[in-house]
């Protein structure tokens, strides 16, 4: 049926309506680039735009749909789509942090919710899943994406597209996915946004590429071009990279929008002027141009030019359309779009109290020296610090549909939960950022950060006077939230000095700290590791934070999330990953040699690495038991381990397989992640997880980017982070 509709609407359309369908403009609610498209409505009515971005909320969309459905000849509905990346008005943990949950249910349902939410504000899709390995903390967009590696980040992509789209795309509360930054965005150079990236073929098969692929697979609709070049040719510009692999090789049927204005980047980029622009982004099979205009101002005289052809037009507004009718839109364009659903959907009861397992979930223990966490009821606490009492930075970048007074600030979410049990006393300690360049930077692009009027001593001395008083201290310090997200890059990843500060002289104190760090990438955290006996990542939790994080203080909760990115040690080991490669002078961080690769003045494994994460109990792993040592051909290997919990509280571990491949035909990383599984253990309770694993797992990209395996050895890990591993070895033959 939609076949049908599409080519009878088609058979209708005029040259310029169907150039207007390429055409994506920003209605301009909320500013995500330096354009914002004039006389949107003007355009509309002239059949000039296929889809708006930045326009939500019920009333916005209807009028906006109004005019495409009432005054246009042929009445074609407006796609509204919108970066709803960690929730809509109910935020959840921005997305580095739900990644550290490993819980794919948990991903999905955040996803429905968020779908749920969006359109019955009026969106019918969302620029999310952000796939982009990340590397580089430095880059600030690491918050929005799943962290370093590519078998979770896929089982991330796959989980979110399921929750953003559900079964049918026509379902009322489904929305449509996007999956971005098509490709290698988070391969910027120096992890400076919208850098230059330059990468070996093998290298984005084997790690970069495959979460979009699984993005792709999952049935996404859609797909985002990213800003940085790929072999010398930026993404929207580069045939390969679109038609190539993407269309060709991965088979994706749906639509390519490119990023904001970025066939108009093109000409920054070096590639001449924006008609050349249009006519790469083209022939790439781009379909629809964001914000830039280049569709709508060139096609047409290219077309009359012979420098593109109509079959190009068509091919992509029938994609376009193709989406729309999926979406349902071309049967009833104010799907779902209501005032009294949005009102009964948005920040429901349930979904808040998934935010709030959510951001619980989300939080990395990752240090606790002498068990000082959970903290016992009955005692003073001294909550210190420019976070502990704050709402607007919770939710981290991307907040824009929801309002943040809805928020729950650390010292409310204690008082929520403890009632009088426990003595609060607080003090703000410091401004959250200091340095007036940064604030400045940061209220360029609308931040509204102000400095306390007080001084700092006054600030320090007020935090002191309550440290003084307490019998523990727990500081919430980290990064104000627009120092992370789009153009956030930062060359000092610790946080703010002025912070470390207060902290430090908390210390001297002698009290016992609880560090309580909120912010959207690993951080340098060296000499905090080294001298404050316990520190609980929360990242920015959204808007339940304020409560989760109390749970997980006082052991409501017992904390499970695990890094989905090293932190480094040193800014001097970025990049810093754990599925590294060996080189031909393999190091170990405990011997002294010289002529090996390493850093002569520290060693190279990170401070905290990925998979790591501790609880309030302990967990001790088995040897690792294997069906056979001699698997054969396509047989499955069963690899099994006994997990014990050997302390006093109740948890969860994530379980974590890891697969060597130490000869072949091509270098290989030192370990790759190949499956994980969560267990909830009581104390003194074990069980026994099995992985199968069979020749897919032992797959990789060949020198002729063929995804082969080859009969050899292997080593089997599993174990509770990529570090601290139990290890078999098999022969596997074909
Ligand atoms: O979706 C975003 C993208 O991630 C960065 N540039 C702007 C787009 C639309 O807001």
């Amino acid at each position: 049926k939609d076949k049908r509709v599409i080519d009878e609407l088609m058979g209708k359309m005029t040259l310029e309506e169907k150039i207007g369908q390429l055409n994506q403009l920003d209605f301009g609610m909320d500013v995500t680039g330096p354009a914002i498209s004039k006389d949107v409505e003007q355009k509309i009515k002239e059949g000039k735009v296929g889809s708006l971005l930045n326009a939500y909320t019920p009333e916005v969309v209807r009028k906006l749909q109004d005019i495409a459905v009432k005054e246009t000849r042929l009445h074609i509905p407006i796609l509204f789509g919108n970066d709803v990346i960690h929730g809509h008005q109910t935020t959840f943990p921005v997305p580095l942090a739900l990644s550290c949950t490993w819980n794919m249910p948990l991903i999905e349902r955040c996803a429905q919710i968020a779908a749920k939410e969006a359109s019955a504000d009026g969106l019918k899709w969302t620029f999310s899943p952000m796939v982009d390995i990340t590397r580089d903390p430095r880059w600030g967009r690491v918050v929005e994406g799943s962290g370093e590696d590519p078998y979770l980040g896929s089982c991330i992509a796959k989980a979110m597209v399921k929750g953003y789209q559900g079964k049918d795309l026509r379902s009322d509360s489904s929305i449509m996915a996007c999956v971005k930054h098509f490709a290698l965005y988070g391969a910027a150079e120096a992890g400076r946004d919208y850098n230059t990236v330059d990468m070996s073929r093998i290298r984005m098969y084997q790690y970069y590429f495959p979460p979009y692929k699984a993005g792709v697979d999952a049935g996404a609709g859609s797909v985002m071009t990213s800003f940085n070049e790929i072999d010398a040719m930026p993404a929207s510009g580069n045939k390969w990279l679109m038609n190539d692999v993407l269309r060709k090789q991965w088979g994706f049927k749906g639509f390519i929008v490119t990023d904001y204005a970025a066939i108009n980047e093109m000409t920054p980029h070096g590639l001449g002027d924006l008609k050349d622009n249009v006519v790469r982004a083209m022939n790439a099979g781009v379909d629809m141009d964001m914000v830039g205009e280049g569709y709508l101002s060139y096609l047409k005289k290219l077309l009359q030019g012979n420098k593109i052809t109509l079959q190009q037009i068509n091919v992509a507004c029938r994609r376009i359309l193709e989406a729309k009718a999926m979406l349902g839109l071309l049967d009833d364009p104010y799907k779902y779009c209501s005032e009294e659903r949005a009102a009964k959907v948005n920040l429901a009861p349930a979904h808040r109290q998934t935010a709030r397992d959510a951001a619980a979930r989300s939080c990395v223990l990752l240090k606790n020296d002498n068990q000082l966490l959970p903290l016992s009821k009955g005692k003073t606490i001294a909550l210190i610090g420019p976070l502990a009492d704050d709402k607007k930075n919770l939710s981290g970048s991307w907040d824009d549909y929801g309002d943040w007074k809805n928020a729950v600030s650390v010292l409310e979410g204690i008082k929520n939960g403890q009632g009088n049990d426990v003595n609060i006393l607080y003090a703000k300690g410091c401004n959250l950022v200091e340095d007036q360049h940064t604030i400045d930077v940061l209220n360029e692009s609308g931040e509204g950060l102000k400095k306390d009027e007080r001084s700092v001593e006054t600030m320090l001395n007020e935090a002191l006077e309550q440290a003084n008083k307490a019998d523990i201290i727990v500081a919430v310090l980290g990064e104000a939230k627009g120092m992370t997200g789009e153009a956030t890059s930062r060359a000092e990843i610790g946080i703010p000095e002025n912070q470390k500060d207060l902290l430090k002289a908390l210390v001297k104190t002698g009290k016992p700290v609880v560090l309580v760090l909120m912010n959207g990438r690993p951080l340098t955290l060296q000499w905090e590791n080294q001298h404050v006996p316990a520190i609980l990542e929360t990242w920015f939790g959204g808007l339940e934070a304020g409560n989760a994080i109390a749970d997980v203080l006082f052991g409501k909760y017992n904390p499970s999330g695990k890094l989905t990115q090293c932190f480094p040690l040193s800014l001097g080991q970025i990049p810093v990953y754990y599925n590294y490669k060996k080189t031909g002078r393999p190091f170990d961080d405990k011997s002294l040699e010289k002529y090996k690769s390493r850093y002569f003045d520290i060693p190279n494994a990170p401070l905290y690495t990925f998979g790591y994460g501790l609880s309030y109990t302990t967990f001790q792993y088995s040897d690792v038991r294997l069906s056979t040592t001699m698997p054969k051909g396509n047989q499955t290997l069963q690899a099994a381990v006994t997990i014990t919990n050997t302390g006093k509280y109740a948890g969860e571990e994530t379980a974590q397989l890891y697969i060597t491949d130490p000869v072949a035909s091509v270098t290989r990383s030192v370990k790759e992640l190949k499956g994980f599984q969560k267990v909830l253990l009581q104390p003194g309770e074990s069980k026994e997880i099995t992985f199968d694993i069979t020749p897919e797992e032992l797959k990789f990209y060949n020198e002729k980017l063929a995804y082969i395996w080859e009969p050899g050895e292997f080593i089997i890990h599993i174990g509770t982070n990529s570090n601290e591993v139990k290890s078999a070895k098999v022969k596997w033959m074909k």
